[in-house]
């Protein structure tokens, strides 16, 4: 069990303000511990199971922030963006102050799935190619999907910049202009340009998977939710080949 530690860390390490910010909040009466006011920034709390409500809002206690987002089009996935507003801005203020990172990128017209934490090692691992985790894109496409494009797709493409091919893992046709590819890389623009590279074009890109969690179907575009022990055993789990 962790030990316990002062409300006002606590409150800090969610990303509530700076210290001395903290600290005023509880005196301004504005901070419930599991559900009784708080009074004293330094009493020693267990963080276990905790639930903070903050100026109204409910807060869960959580060490390190995973999080699953569903991404809406037109959002941009940075914090400093060029054209487009953040996906940042869409996410409580506490996440934002205590500095999660969008794991990976989606392109500012991709929606679906994407990860966001604060936890430096599980970005890493998550991003790196060599522990073979799949993502599963849905493809819409404007020309028809053809074998010839799938089979191409799936014995490797070389795209402009890298001599060495990428590969999609796996390949469900969806329909004629639709089609669900996995891919273990995560190159810049790689679905579209393996896309534009057999022949096709990409006209709407939605990702539904990462490892074995498949974005759930009632978080609705701009929401997002914690994710719990047993969300990030299925991320980590590398995909499944033949099972798109
Ligand atoms: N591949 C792309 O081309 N765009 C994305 O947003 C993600 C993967």
């Amino acid at each position: 069990m962790a030990k316990p530690i002062s409300l006002e860390k606590i409150l800090f390490s969610q990303g509530f303000g700076t210290r001395r910010y903290c600290s005023d909040l509880v005196y301004a009466d504005l901070v419930k511990v599991n559900g009784v006011l708080a009074e004293d920034p330094e009493e020693r709390i267990a963080t276990e199971g905790l639930i903070l409500n903050v100026e109204g809002r409910n807060w869960e206690f959580h060490e390190k922030a995973y999080i699953a987002f569903h991404k809406p089009p037109n959002y941009e996935c940075s914090h400093k963006t060029t054209h487009h507003p953040s996906v940042y801005s869409l996410l409580p203020k506490p996440f934002v102050e205590r500095g999660v990172q969008c794991v990976g990128r989606l392109d500012f017209d991709t929606t679906g799935l994407i990860l966001i934490s604060d936890d430096g090692q599980f970005i890493h691992r998550m991003t790196t190619p060599k522990k073979n985790i799949g993502k599963v894109y849905e493809i819409t496409t404007p020309e028809p999907i053809t074998q010839k494009q799938i089979d191409h797709l799936l014995s490797g493409v070389v795209l402009d910049d890298d001599p060495e091919p990428c590969f999609a893992s796996a390949c469900k046709q969806l329909g004629d202009h639709a089609l669900a590819m996995t891919i273990v890389e995560g190159r810049y623009h790689q679905v579209k340009r393996m896309m534009a590279a057999v022949g096709n074009h990409v006209a709407k890109l939605h990702r539904t998977k990462i490892g074995q969690y498949i974005l759930p179907a009632d978080l609705a575009e701009g929401e997002w939710r914690w994710l719990y022990p047993e969300d990030l055993q299925k991320l980590s789990k590398s995909v499944e080949v033949s099972n798109v």
